[in-house]
């Protein structure tokens, strides 16, 4: 088995994704770069070992069991077991998406990416994650899946644009992940959300304000919690965020 800690990142062939690869990988971990494009996924683990990165290649759709299943024999048989799973891919899904409006075919498409695409991906690594000595889940939720500011009187200023599949997405995902720390309490694997901030990506046309090295940030700091860490907790780099 590998000395080095092992990292899987999903959707890390550009964007947050990509950074928080480049950012484990500078702490000198091995971090296999989960892509479902072949030649986008070569191109992110050329450019990371080019910048002095252990990254390896990992096939993976998150919407496909096969794709899991098999993306955990590659990790077993690359590192023998995982040490933190960032679960970074998601969908916007298309704009707008006005709750009267919108099909729910893209409702479903949505959740089934950044939801149970979760479930599919954590569920696939969880044998490996239980073999490592300090293992962390990363969930990559956004503040726009918070209840407490998509209601009340700052709603406007803080809810962000209608969205009735994607924010609601990471509602769900905070829910998921609260569901996870319970079953996980006293074993050692510490799950959190985290929140990038609005950064400047494919998932919104670029009009993001921050940098996708800010938006990782928040990810490499709960990928590399201490033992006595929190868990089932949703964060941003200012601290706490309200559910
Ligand atoms: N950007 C923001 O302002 C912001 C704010 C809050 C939260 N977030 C969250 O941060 C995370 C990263 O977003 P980003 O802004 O970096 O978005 P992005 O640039 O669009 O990247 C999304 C990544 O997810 C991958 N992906 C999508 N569906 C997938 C699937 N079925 N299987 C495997 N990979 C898949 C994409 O791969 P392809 O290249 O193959 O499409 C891409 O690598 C997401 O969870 C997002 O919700 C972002």
């Amino acid at each position: 088995m590998s000395e080095r800690t092992i990292a899987l990142v999903t959707g890390a062939n550009k964007g947050i994704g990509y950074e928080i690869a480049a950012g484990l990988g500078a702490l000198g971990w091995s971090v296999g770069v989960g892509a479902r494009d072949e030649r986008r996924r070569q191109a992110a683990v050329e450019r990371l070992r080019a910048n002095g990165v252990d990254a390896f290649g990992v096939p993976l759709d998150v919407t496909d069991d096969a794709s899991a299943t098999a993306a955990a024999r590659l990790v077993e048989d690359h590192a023998g077991r995982l040490d933190v799973l960032v679960n970074n891919a998601a969908v916007a899904g298309g704009m707008p998406q006005e709750p009267t409006r919108v099909d729910p075919a893209t409702v479903r498409a949505v959740v089934e990416t950044n939801v149970i695409g979760v479930v599919r991906v954590t569920n696939a690594m969880m044998p490996l994650l239980r073999r490592s000595a300090s293992p962390r889940i990363v969930n990559m939720s956004s503040s726009v899946g918070s209840l407490t500011r998509q209601s009340g009187a700052a709603a406007e200023r803080t809810a962000g644009p209608l969205a009735v599949a994607y924010s609601p997405s990471k509602t769900f995902l905070n829910a998921v992940t609260l569901q996870y720390a319970r079953e996980l309490s006293g074993t050692g694997i510490l799950i959190n959300a985290g929140c990038p901030g609005y950064v400047a990506t494919d998932l919104n046309g670029f009009r993001g304000v921050r940098t996708p090295a800010q938006g990782a940030a928040i990810a490499i700091r709960l990928a590399t919690l201490p033992d006595d860490g929190p868990t089932g907790g949703f964060f941003d780099d200012a601290g706490v965020v309200p559910w």
